[in-house]
Formats: structure tokens, C-alpha cells, sequence
């Protein structure tokens, strides 16, 4: 097993290319079984959650090649290895987000079996949402040793009203709705980039999707969608990520292939707390004043502050004097780096969903485990200010989701690296 070691106290300085983003090209991959032919995908970052997507989507009878260029090169053909319909419990288990290939299996083979996702350390993570939408649009769906078994004679546009936002249902039920007969509303939809960047993918592949980026979707089916050439949108989260590590070091750190647009709930609290944020076109400039102001943060559904946000503000709020309330209303429970920031000497009670941030004029390194991908995020931000070092165990769930994090947090100037347990 590998670690992450850091000095801390470093002020981070220069530029860094955001990748595309994990959670655009998860869901995006899995609608490649939807299409037929050949698509060449850019932006996918080389990532473990990237690389497990590809091993279901080649038991699933796709073939998958990373080209020279970096384009991932995805073909599924009608008629060809098209008869397996099975996620498996050793790679679900591995990544949740897998539940995205349910939609366009069921839409394209009419059977899917998977593997139940269960819940995980940001909390019980149900999928009730998907299957009542997939139902919705007539599958059959039962649970079966531990798998989800639904199956389809024929799939028929309906009126599909999500009783919570959830963006991988959503994804689902879009992707299933696209090749279904006649026309499908989605309520409530989630807006995410993400959800937004699978619907232009579709419609680009064929697909008649309207509404993109608003709670009301409409999907008129159509028979066939075909292999197309795309290019991922950028990280928002990996984005904000290293804009907190400028923050947080009161460093000066441009990153280059942004969307603004889509990062404006992060950007806003950035100034707020008084760090300075200059966007020119696709890049932003983030300085850290070092004079900072204390904040409140509620999670919410796009437009809003992301939850995939909250660990990395949290370390923030962990340097700055006075106190800070951060509440959780996507993952009420998604607090487990509290409890490691705390050892890092951090002042941080939790009251129900809300986490009470005092600042401590410095965190000091020691051992942290990671709990889970933006968890871990949050604890390597941290260490980047911490007097001594910063020793962060568990870093699998780093590399879920980061491409080589450590490598370009050094080249800012970072004194950070990787070594063996
Ligand atoms: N929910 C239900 N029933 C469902 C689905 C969701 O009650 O059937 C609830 C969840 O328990 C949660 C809320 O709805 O309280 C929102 O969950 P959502 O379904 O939107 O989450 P997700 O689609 O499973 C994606 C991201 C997560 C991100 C959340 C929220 C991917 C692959 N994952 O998960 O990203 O936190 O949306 O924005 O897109 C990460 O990248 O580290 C990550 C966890």
C-alpha cells in the first residue's frame, strides 16, 4: 500500500491543467452501449473509477482503447457480443457509480442485472429513485441475490417525477428514455454539469433531449443513436480542489481548461472568505490574501455548493480564526474527515448535519486515513498548511478520482510525494 507524505507550510505558485470531468465521463461511457459504432471520448481522466468503468464495459461486450492522443476510443456494435447484460458485485463493489450502465442496458438489451450498490461511507445511498423512474418507463425490476434483475419487452415515454434530486437517476432514466417509443418528461431532474454533459453527448450521438440544464427534461425517443467524436467538460471538482490548495497556502495558482459557468457557487464563497479569484476566459487565477473571514456553507444541488466541495472548504475553515458553519443536505452523514482534521489539531464539533468549524491558528501534520475520494481531498489540503508532516494513509480512494495529485500539487511547489507503507 502507498502514502502520501507531505511538509507543509509550502505557498503554491504557478499553472495546472484541470482534466475532464470523472463524473461526466462515468455516466457518458456507460451510454456508449446505447450507440452503435465507434466514439473517440477526450478529457478522460486516467483514473481507477475510469479504469473499472472500462473493465464493465468490456464484460459487457465493449471494446475500449486509449489512443495516443489520450482520446478514450469506445465501440459497442448492434449485433455483435451484445448479449451480456451483467454488472458483477466484484466491480460494483469496487465503484458505486457503476449503477449508471442499469439505464442503457435495460434500454438497449431490455434485461440488466446489478449488482446492488449498498451504501458507503458518505451514507446509505439508495437507488429507490432510479428504479421507480426506470418502472415508470415499464421495466420489470426485482432484487435478487444482491442484484438488481430488470428486464423489458418495450420501453414507453412517460411522465417521470423524481420525488428528490439524484443525478446518477437521472442519468438512468435519460439514457433509458432515449431509444424508448414516444416521449418521456423527467420532474425534477438533476442539473448538473454532469447530467447536462451526458444529455449534449446523447443528443450529439442522435438523441432528441430539450431542457438540458433545467429541472423539467423532455426526451423524445428516437430508434438509433451512433458512435460520435466528444470532449468531456472540465472537473469542476477537481477545479475547486486545487483552487483551495491556492487558498489554503496563500499561494497564487492559475489553472488553465475551467468552465466559470459551472464553478460560480465556488467561486462566489472563495471571494467571500476573501481570497481573490480573476477569471480570463477558460482559466482562473486564484491568490490567497491570508487576511480571511469566517463563512457558512449549506451543500446543495446545482446550481449550489456542491457536496463533492465540502471536505476541501472544511479544511480551509479549519485556518481561519473564528467560527464557520458548514451544513450537509445531499449526504447529512458525509463527515468522516472531521474527525482526522481533528487530529490534525482542527476544531470541529458536528451537530446533526452541520459541522461547527472553529479556526486553530495552525493544524499540525500526523497520520490520517483516507475515507473516501473528497474526504481524502480535504486532509491533503490540510496538510499543505500544517506545521511538520502530514503523513495520508488509504490513498486508493485519492486515486479513484485524482490523476496524479501529488505529481502537480509539487510542481506548485508542494514538498509532497508518494511512498510505500
Ligand atoms: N438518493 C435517494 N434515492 C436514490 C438516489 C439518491 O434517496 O435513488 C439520495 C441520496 O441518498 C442523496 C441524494 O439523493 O441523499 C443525492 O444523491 P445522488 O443520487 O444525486 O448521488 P449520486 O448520483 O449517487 C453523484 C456523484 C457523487 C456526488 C453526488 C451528489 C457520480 C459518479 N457521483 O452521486 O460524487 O457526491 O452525485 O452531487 O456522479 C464523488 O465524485 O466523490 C461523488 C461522491
Amino acid at each position: 500500500m502507498e502514502k502520501i507524505v507531505i511538509e507543509g507550510e509550502r505557498r503554491l505558485e504557478g499553472r495546472t491543467r484541470i482534466n475532464g470531468a470523472k463524473n461526466a465521463a462515468l455516466p457518458i461511457m456507460a451510454a456508449c452501449i446505447l450507440l452503435h459504432g465507434t466514439s473517440r471520448i477526450k478529457g478522460v481522466p486516467n483514473i481507477i473509477d475510469i479504469q473499472t468503468q472500462s473493465e464493465i464495459l468490456q464484460k459487457l461486450g465493449g471494446k475500449i482503447k486509449r489512443l495516443d492522443d489520450g482520446a478514450l476510443e469506445i465501440t459497442f456494435l448492434d449485433g455483435e457480443n451484445n448479449d451480456s447484460f451483467t454488472a458483477p458485485y466484484e466491480l460494483v463493489s469496487k465503484m458505486r457509480a457503476s449503477i449508471c450502465v442499469l439505464g442503457p442496458l435495460l434500454s438497449k438489451r431490455r434485461r440488466a442485472k446489478v449488482s446492488y450498490p449498498g451504501g458507503c461511507v458518505i451514507g446509505q445511498r439508495p437507488v429507490d429513485l432510479h428504479i421507480k423512474g426506470l418502472e415508470a418507463l415499464g421495466a420489470r425490476i426485482e432484487t435478487e441475490e444482491g442484484y438488481i434483475n430488470a428486464t423489458a419487452d418495450v420501453l414507453k415515454g412517460t411522465n417521470v417525477s423524481f420525488a428528490g434530486k439524484t443525478v446518477l437517476g437521472t442519468c438512468n432514466v435519460m439514457s433509458a428514455a432515449v431509444l424508448a417509443e414516444g416521449t418521456t418528461t423527467i420532474d425534477y431532474a438533476a442539473c448538473e454539469p454532469e447530467v447536462q454533459d451526458l444529455a449534449h453527448f446523447l443528443n450529439k450521438a442522435g438523441a432528441k433531449i430539450s431542457g438540458i440544464g433545467e429541472s423539467k427534461l423532455t426526451i423524445e425517443g428516437v430508434r438509433e443513436l451512433h458512435g460520435i467524436k466528444y470532449e468531456i467538460i472540465p472537473d469542476r471538482i477537481e477545479a475547486g480542489t486545487f483552487m483551495i490548495a491556492s487558498a489554503i497556502t496563500r499561494g497564487d495558482v492559475t489553472l488553465e481548461n475551467i468552465r466559470a459557468d459551472h464553478l460560480s457557487a465556488v467561486i462566489e464563497k472563495l471571494k467571500e472568505i476573501g481570497t481573490e479569484v480573476i477569471v480570463t476566459g477558460n482559466e482562473i487565477r486564484v491568490r490567497g490574501t491570508g487576511s480571511y473571514r469566517t463563512t457558512d456553507i449549506t451543500t446543495l444541488p446545482y446550481p449550489g455548493m456542491p457536496t463533492d466541495m465540502q471536505a476541501q472548504f472544511m479544511a480551509l475553515l479549519c485556518t481561519v480564526e473564528g467560527k464557520s458553519i458548514i451544513t450537509e443536505k445531499i449526504f447529512p452523514d458525509r463527515f468522516m474527515h472531521a474527525a482526522e482534521l481533528r487530529r490534525m489539531g482542527a476544531d470541529i464539533r458536528i451537530e446533526g448535519t452541520s459541522a461547527i468549524v472553529t479556526g486553530t491558528p495552525h493544524l499540525s501534520g500526523t497520520n490520517v486515513q483516507v475515507s473516501d475520494l473528497r474526504a481524502g481531498a480535504g486532509l491533503v489540503l490540510a496538510g499543505l498548511v500544517a506545521k511538520g508532516s502530514t503523513h495520508v494513509h488509504r490513498i486508493y480512494h485519492l486515486d479513484r478520482g485524482y490523476e496524479r495529485l501529488e505529481e502537480r500539487l509539487s510542481a506548485l511547489g508542494a514538498a509532497i510525494k508518494r511512498t510505500e507503507e
